[in-house]
């Protein structure tokens, strides 16, 4: 149906990542989900130590949550590993050791240049897969995890179309030569001249022809958020799903100002109720979360820029994990999706979603079923 993708030591039938999703969700009943049809099933380190302590009434930290959340993963087979943003600075080191302790198959890191991930904590089988926007980028992270003796094991290239914070400027999203297809050449380039590593696209891919399109350019993989979101295993609350449901095309804007505290354009549904409360400047600073922590004149991890200016940021940790409702008594959610959530219109379960993506049809499936083994070369 598919050539495979081999990414280190793990061999996946399909070659279809689906992309790590915070807050919450992309937790383990996705992933593992997405693992049993076949693909690699990524869940999301973000603020898992909240979502955890809620989850089983005791307290985590974020090493013993995410130590837990990818052990739950991986215990029902296939591949699965998690998402860890480089912009969480505060729990990164942390997140990336529990990962690596519980033997996560694979660390997927963005939202910034996961430079120093290769020197954290002693890697054995895990693979580790720096997301880029730019050949340059990837170059240069290259370089340095070269410097601690270790090559990427694959990269995923993020196009403009993704959900989630982009790696491109406001003004640079919809320029032709930011399209996933011109991005891809170059990009592709630098992973053969450091050793030919696997090269997975990502953003606004959709459909099974879709990722055949993008498997003859030259993609050895495809990494899909938007259509995962909208599955009955995805922890998304239902009123994030029904206003992924009811958005259209005018609906699903990038936001930068009010935007993100993490300094990166961020795409939305725009009538997000965090959104809206943040465009009309209703809501107060209250940030409580910090896991986008910068660092004050002391270099401590202290300031959260929409606790300090909310005007032009809304408070990202609150509106996210009441968009997973695990906050919505207190703050009102904003939700991400990536430029396609408008052609989402109805919510259908993993299996269904893996084999549409498969080009299977719905007799071919009943004839088939499904493999959970792990493959490992
Ligand atoms: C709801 C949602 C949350 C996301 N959260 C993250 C995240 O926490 N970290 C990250 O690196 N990417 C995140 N992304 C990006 C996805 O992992 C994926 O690469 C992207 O959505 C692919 O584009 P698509 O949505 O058009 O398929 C998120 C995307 C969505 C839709």
């Amino acid at each position: 149906m598919f050539p495979q993708l081999i990414i280190k030591d793990l061999k996946l039938d399909v070659p279809v990542i689906q992309g790590g999703m915070g807050i919450g969700v992309s937790l383990y009943p996705l992933a593992s989900a997405v693992a049993a049809e076949g693909g690699a099933g990524i869940i999301s380190s973000a603020a898992l130590d909240r979502l955890l302590s809620k989850r089983n009434n005791k307290k985590y930290n974020a090493y013993e949550a995410t130590y837990e959340e990818v052990s739950l993963a991986k215990s029902r087979g296939g591949v699965t590993g998690i998402n860890i943003m480089v912009a969480l600075a505060r729990d990164f080191l942390d997140s990336v050791r529990g990962a690596i302790d519980a033997g996560a198959d694979m660390i997927i890191s963005g939202a910034g240049l996961p430079m120093t991930l290769p020197s954290i904590a002693k890697v054995k089988h895990t693979a580790l897969i720096p997301i880029v926007s730019s050949a340059r980028a990837l170059n240069i992270i290259c370089k340095r995890w070269q410097r601690q003796g270790y090559r990427p094991d694959a990269a995923i290239l993020e196009g403009p179309l993704a959900g989630g914070h982009l790696g491109f400027r406001v003004d640079q999203v919809y320029l032709e030569e930011n399209r996933l297809e011109n991005l891809l050449p170059p990009v592709k380039e630098i992973a053969i001249k450091h050793g030919d590593f696997p090269v997975i696209v990502a953003g606004g891919i959709y459909t099974h022809n879709d990722i055949i399109r993008f498997l003859e350019l030259g993609a050895d993989g495809v990494q899909l958020g938007t259509r995962f979101l909208a599955t009955e295993e995805s922890s998304a609350s239902d009123s994030y799903k029904a206003a992924v449901l009811k958005a259209n095309s005018e609906d699903i804007i990038v936001a930068h100002k009010p935007g993100s505290p993490c300094g990166l354009p961020f795409r939305v549904i725009k009538q997000s109720p965090m959104y809206q409360d943040a465009l009309c400047r209703a809501r107060k600073p209250k940030c409580n979360k910090g896991y986008v922590l910068t660092k004050d004149k002391y270099g401590k991890y202290t300031r959260c820029p929409a606790k300090e200016d909310n005007e032009s940021y809304f408070c990202i940790c609150n509106g996210l994990t009441s968009a997973a409702d695990y906050n919505s008594d207190k703050e009102r959610p904003i939700y991400t999706v990536g430029t396609n959530a408008d052609r989402i219109n109805r919510i259908m379960s993993v299996h269904e979603l893996m084999n549409e993506l498969k080009g299977i049809s719905h007799t071919d499936s009943q004839k088939l079923g499904t493999s959970t083994a792990v493959s490992r070369l």
